[in-house]
């Protein structure tokens, strides 16, 4: 069971579109995976029509034994909806995610996917604290970049060693700005330790309308640039994170 914190101390840089869409994908790909909404907000839940469904992720946290997550209706793709209280969690050090994570071992899930707030807050904490990797996705603009080598501090402030995968979104690659930004992340790839992927997810309105629509865009709308993107990414880190699909 790998465990993804998809993380970024930024707001608005597409980590629920990303954990909702990648979860879609993977699914998609046989790979039985679970999203875990840790956001009050609940834009993952709201992007997959699961809002409102219990068990949430709090209760799930509260009392894991009573609590299991619910499948969706995409085959392989189940959920932990958000909750509200998630902003309850209060500022405790105390590790409240290893043990709910260890009873989902006999769920045989291969891949869990961990929404995070943005900022720093309990949840991205612990979230990362007990995660074996961390997604974070980022847009290619300076003011982006500067909250990109700060996401990537706070998350080696963590954790020393844990592998960093950095998703370029909403990617316009005609942009003078865009170029400038690549060539900054592909310089400090090595400096900061992460890897840059290869794919990357343009700016495209199929991946907002989805999330509107309470869809996945890879079923929302196939054959757009967005659902081919996240395809791509699904395909790119399968390989990256050894997974059997
Ligand atoms: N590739 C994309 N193309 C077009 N719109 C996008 C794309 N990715 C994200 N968006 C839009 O950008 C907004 C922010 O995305 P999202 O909610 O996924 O970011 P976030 O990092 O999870 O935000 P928060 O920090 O508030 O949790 C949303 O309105 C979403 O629809
Ligand atoms: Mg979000």
């Amino acid at each position: 069971m790998l465990k993804i914190a998809v993380f970024n101390f930024k707001g608005g840089t597409g980590k629920s579109t990303s954990a909702l869409n990648l979860g879609a994908v993977l699914a998609q790909f046989g790979i039985k995976t679970l999203a875990i909404d840790l956001d009050g907000q609940r834009t993952l839940s709201f992007g997959l029509g699961v809002e409102g469904l219990e068990p949430t992720a709090y209760q799930w946290l509260t009392s894991p034994t009573q609590n299991t997550p619910t499948d969706t209706s995409l085959k392989h793709l189940a959920v932990l909806p958000g909750d509200i209280k998630m902003f309850q969690l209060g500022s405790s050090n105390e590790d409240i995610f290893a043990s709910p994570l260890k009873g989902l071992i006999p769920l045989k899930y291969q891949v869990v996917l961990m929404d995070c707030p943005p900022g720093l807050g309990v949840a991205s904490v612990q979230a990362i604290l007990n995660s074996d990797r961390v997604l974070v996705p980022t847009l290619c603009e300076p003011a982006a970049l500067k909250g990109l080598s700060e996401a990537i501090d706070l998350i080696r402030g963590e954790n020393q060693n844990l592998p960093i995968d950095v998703l370029r979104n909403r990617y316009k690659p005609r942009l003078v700005l865009t170029r400038e930004s690549d060539d900054l992340l592909i310089s400090s790839a090595e400096d900061l330790n992460y890897r840059l992927l290869h794919t990357t997810i343009p700016d495209n309105i199929q991946v907002a309308e989805a999330i509107a629509q309470q869809q996945p865009v890879i079923t929302y709308a196939s054959k757009s640039a967005g659902a081919v993107a996240y395809k791509s990414l699904g395909k790119e880190l399968i390989k990256i994170w050894g997974l059997k699909s």
